[in-house]
């Protein structure tokens, strides 16, 4: 039997409108409902990992094998999603920080969907503008289901590239169009992220110069900074019913920890990461040092914090009960990317690609030559 799949570049996943947030938070709240109902895979035997990476050596070894830098790796994150998406699929990128000096963006991603039956290729897709996309919804779908009912003002932490997806992400889910105080290491950066961004969000944009103008007063805080200094938040500056949403790495206090409800996107995920790396403390924190997580893992493993009390945000969608019950519960919401996302705004996506006519037909063979 002869099989075709689709290919879709980066100019036919614009045409198929990658970049519509309001789609693709529709698309990661279904997500997070049909993992809250169980209907997921995510690689190994736990099957909540969140992808097999490649480990360049510290030192040269051999050859002309790459040695460990900033950012550098390979990963696959596999996954199977039920519910309406029904496919499974694989995000696979390589990223490293001299790209840049290659005129490259630090990773290129792309995702290949393939049939849950037969595991025949569906699509091929660029994926750089699918996975940024994805990430900036995945703090919406948080601000959703977890914000306070008169929510208003948002702290945006870090003005990269996460960031303004995520801004994008939190401007369509909360309810009272406020303002949005953005704060950068360098103010420049946030001066420019609300020049550049204005036009795409109904939040009002203001740059400020301290974390602390920006944090303090707001009711949804998201932080997406590069790690160049640590983003720690002192339990004076939270505000009751607020929510802080780290999509890059946030510390907060023990007693923080303990005190506030702490949501992830998926608790399964990260205590795998900590069985993996719980003998190798120094690997845990300096591979995952952009990691939201991190910190809040090794407390976990020293006995400081409850691994117990943790859960996932699709458990609060499947069952609200386990959400917000008065107006000053505070969240600290910690997520770390799943496969499960990109197959799922991959696929919807690629369907609109199919309704459109979208994409060039490629084909794996008229007749397999061995069968
Ligand atoms: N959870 C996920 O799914 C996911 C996906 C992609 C990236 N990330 C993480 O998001 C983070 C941001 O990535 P990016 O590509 O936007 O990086 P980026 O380099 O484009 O931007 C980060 C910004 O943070 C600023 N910054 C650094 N430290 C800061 C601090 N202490 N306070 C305020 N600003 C600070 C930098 O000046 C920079 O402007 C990274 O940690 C990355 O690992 C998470």
């Amino acid at each position: 039997m002869s099989l075709d799949f689709l290919y879709l570049s980066e100019p036919d996943m614009l045409k198929a409108g990658v970049l519509d947030m309001k789609r693709c938070v529709q698309s990661m709240d279904d997500m997070f409902r049909t993992m809250g109902e169980g209907d997921y895979l995510m690689g190994s035997p736990s099957e909540n990992h969140h992808g097999m990476m490649l480990w360049f050596p510290i030192e040269e070894r051999v050859g002309k094998m790459p040695v460990a830098g900033p950012d550098r790796r390979f990963m696959a994150m596999p996954a199977y999603l039920g519910g309406r998406f029904y496919i499974c699929g694989n995000k696979w990128y390589g990223s490293n920080v001299k790209n840049s000096e290659k005129g490259l963006p630090r990773s290129v991603l792309t995702v290949m969907l393939n049939d849950v039956d037969t595991g025949a290729p569906v699509a091929l897709m660029s994926a750089n503008l699918l996975s940024s996309m994805r990430t900036g919804a995945v703090p919406g779908v948080a601000t959703k289901y977890l914000q306070k009912s008169d929510a208003s003002t948002v702290a945006i932490i870090g003005a990269g590239v996460v960031s303004r997806s995520c801004l994008l992400g939190i401007s369509e889910t909360i309810k009272i169009k406020g303002t949005a105080k953005v704060y950068d290491l360098f103010y420049e950066k946030a001066e420019k992220f609300c020049r550049d961004m204005q036009s795409q969000t109904s939040l009002k944009l203001v740059p400020v110069k301290t974390m602390e103008e920006a944090i303090v007063g707001s009711d949804v805080v998201s932080v997406a900074a590069s790690g160049l200094q640590p983003v720690d938040i002192p339990d004076e500056w939270i505000k009751p019913g607020a929510i802080y949403l780290a999509t890059g790495t946030a510390n907060f206090s023990n007693e923080a920890y303990s005190k506030y409800n702490v949501v992830f996107d998926n608790w399964k995920m990260h205590k795998d990461w900590l069985d993996e790396l719980r003998d190798e403390p120094e690997r845990l924190l300096s591979v995952n040092a952009g990691h939201p997580s991190a910190r809040l893992l090794l407390k976990v493993s020293s006995g400081e914090a409850d691994g117990s009390k943790m859960i996932s945000l699709g458990d609060i969608i499947a069952n609200p009960e386990l959400g917000r019950k008065t107006d000053d519960d505070v969240f600290l919401f910690l997520t770390g990317g799943m496969g499960t996302e990109d197959v799922a705004w991959g696929y919807d996506v690629y369907s609109e690609a199919v309704r459109l006519g979208i994409g060039q037909k490629l084909s794996l063979w008229d007749k397999p030559h061995w069968a």
